[in-house]
C-alpha cells in the first residue's frame, strides 16, 4: 500500500477542523501541517491530529513533506494561501467561495492553469447525494433539456451579525447557488439582480444555452427557524422536474433550548466518524491528491461562481442586467480583468 498523502491544512477554525478531522479518518491521508495565526486553536487542532503547527499560511503550504494543500481560512484571505501552494506546485482545495473578489478568483485559475496544478473549488454541494442526483439524471437525459431553474439559500439573521463584516450573503451563499446553477444547466450568460444585499437578494438568471432560473440569497431570517434556513432547488425539463430540499433532513432534533443540529447529510457523525457530502469530497480531493482523479469543480468553476454572485450583488445595486463574460485563459502574465462587465 502506498503512503498515505500528507495534507497541510491551512485555518483552523470551523472548516478547518472538519477538513483535518475527515483526512485524518481517511485511511488514505494524514494531516501533517495545520497552519493558523491563532497559535492556541491552530496548536490545539495540530495536536488533536499528530500535525505540526506553523503560524503562517505560505509557510504551511510549502512546508517539507506536505504533498496537498486545504486552504479554509476566511474568503478574503484565500488568494495568498492558494498561490503559495500553487507556487510550491501542490494539488490545492479551496473552500468556497474560491476568492473574494473576481480579480483574486480568476489570478487562482490562470495560476494554476499556468502550473497544471490541480485544483479543487471546494463546493461541496457537489458531493451532496441529494444534488448530485440531479445532475446524474440531467446527464442521463431523464428531464430532457433543462428549461430552468430555481434556487434559494436563506440563512438566519444569526450568520449575518457573524459574518457580515467579513464577507456578503452572495459570496457566502450565492456562489454555492450558481455552481450548481451551472452544473445543471451550463454557463451563464446575464444576471439581474435586486434587493438589499446586506439582507435579501431576488435574481433571474440567463443561461447561454437557452435556460432561465431564479434565485434568492440571504441572511434574514429569524434565527429559529427550522433548518436555520432554507434552502433548495428545482430544475424543470422539457419532459421532467428535479427538486432538492434541503432543509427537512428527515431528523426532528428539538431540545429544551429549542431546535439541534439535524444534519444528516453535510457532514453528520456516524459511529465515530464524519460522513456525508464533506466526506465524499475529502474522500474526492484525497484522489485528486495522488493523481487519481480530475477535479470535479475546477478553479476556473470556481472563478465563474465567484463572478457571478458578484454580479448578482452589483446588479441589485445598479438596477443593470450584468452580462456575464469568461475571461480568457492564459498562458503568461497575470489577468487585469474582472470578467464581470
Ligand atoms: N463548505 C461549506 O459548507 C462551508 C461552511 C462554512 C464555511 N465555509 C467556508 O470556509 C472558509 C472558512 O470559513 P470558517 O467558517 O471555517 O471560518 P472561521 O472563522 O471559523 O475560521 C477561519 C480560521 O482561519 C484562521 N486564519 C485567519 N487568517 C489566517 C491566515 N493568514 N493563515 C491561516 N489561517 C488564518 C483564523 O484564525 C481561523 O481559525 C470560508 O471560505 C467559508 O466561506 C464553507
Amino acid at each position: 500500500m502506498s503512503a498515505p498523502v500528507a495534507f497541510a491544512v491551512i485555518g483552523a477554525g470551523f472548516m478547518g477542523e472538519r477538513w483535518a478531522r475527515v483526512l485524518g479518518e481517511h485511511a488514505g491521508a494524514r494531516v501533517a501541517v495545520v497552519a493558523d495565526p491563532d497559535a492556541a486553536r491552530g496548536a490545539a487542532l495540530a495536536e488533536r491530529c499528530g500535525a505540526r503547527h506553523v503560524a503562517d499560511a505560505a509557510e504551511g503550504a510549502s512546508a517539507p513533506g506536505v504533498d496537498a494543500v486545504v486552504v479554509c481560512t476566511p474568503e478574503h484571505l484565500h488568494l495568498d494561501a492558494s498561490l503559495a501552494t500553487l507556487r510550491a506546485g501542490r494539488p490545492l482545495a479551496v473552500e468556497k467561495p474560491l476568492a473574494h473578489t473576481a480579480e483574486q478568483a480568476e489570478e487562482i485559475a490562470a495560476h494554476a492553469e499556468r502550473a497544471a496544478v490541480p485544483v479543487l473549488a471546494a463546493h461541496v454541494l457537489r458531493f451532496e447525494p441529494r444534488y448530485a442526483a440531479v445532475k446524474a439524471a440531467i446527464a442521463r437525459g431523464e428531464i430532457g433539456r433543462v428549461l430552468a431553474v430555481r434556487q434559494e439559500r436563506i440563512g438566519v439573521a444569526a450568520d449575518r451579525a457573524r459574518l457580515s463584516a467579513r464577507t456578503t450573503a452572495a459570496l457566502y451563499y450565492a456562489s454555492h447557488e450558481l455552481d450548481l446553477a451551472r452544473w445543471y444547466a451550463g454557463p451563464l450568460e446575464a444576471v439581474h439582480g435586486a434587493g438589499d444585499p446586506a439582507e435579501l437578494l431576488s435574481g433571474t438568471l440567463r443561461f447561454a444555452g437557452g435556460a432561465h432560473g431564479t434565485i434568492q440569497v440571504g441572511w434574514c431570517l429569524p434565527d429559529r427557524t427550522p433548518g436555520f434556513g432554507l434552502a433548495g432547488v428545482t430544475v424543470i425539463g422539457e419532459h421532467g422536474v428535479l427538486r432538492v430540499t434541503q432543509g427537512d433532513s428527515g431528523l426532528l432534533a428539538v431540545g429544551a433550548d429549542g431546535q439541534l443540529d439535524a444534519d444528516t447529510a453535510w457532514a453528520p457523525e456516524l459511529h465515530g466518524r464524519l460522513g456525508g457530502a464533506l466526506a465524499r469530497e475529502a474522500d474526492h480531493f484525497v484522489a485528486v491528491a495522488a493523481g487519481e482523479q480530475e477535479p470535479l469543480c475546477t478553479a476556473a468553476d470556481g472563478a465563474a461562481a465567484v463572478r457571478a454572485s458578484l454580479a448578482l450583488e452589483a446588479s441589485a445595486g445598479t438596477g443593470s442586467t450584468i452580462q456575464i463574460t469568461t475571461p480568457p485563459r492564459r498562458e503568461t502574465g497575470s489577468p487585469e480583468e474582472t470578467g464581470v462587465s
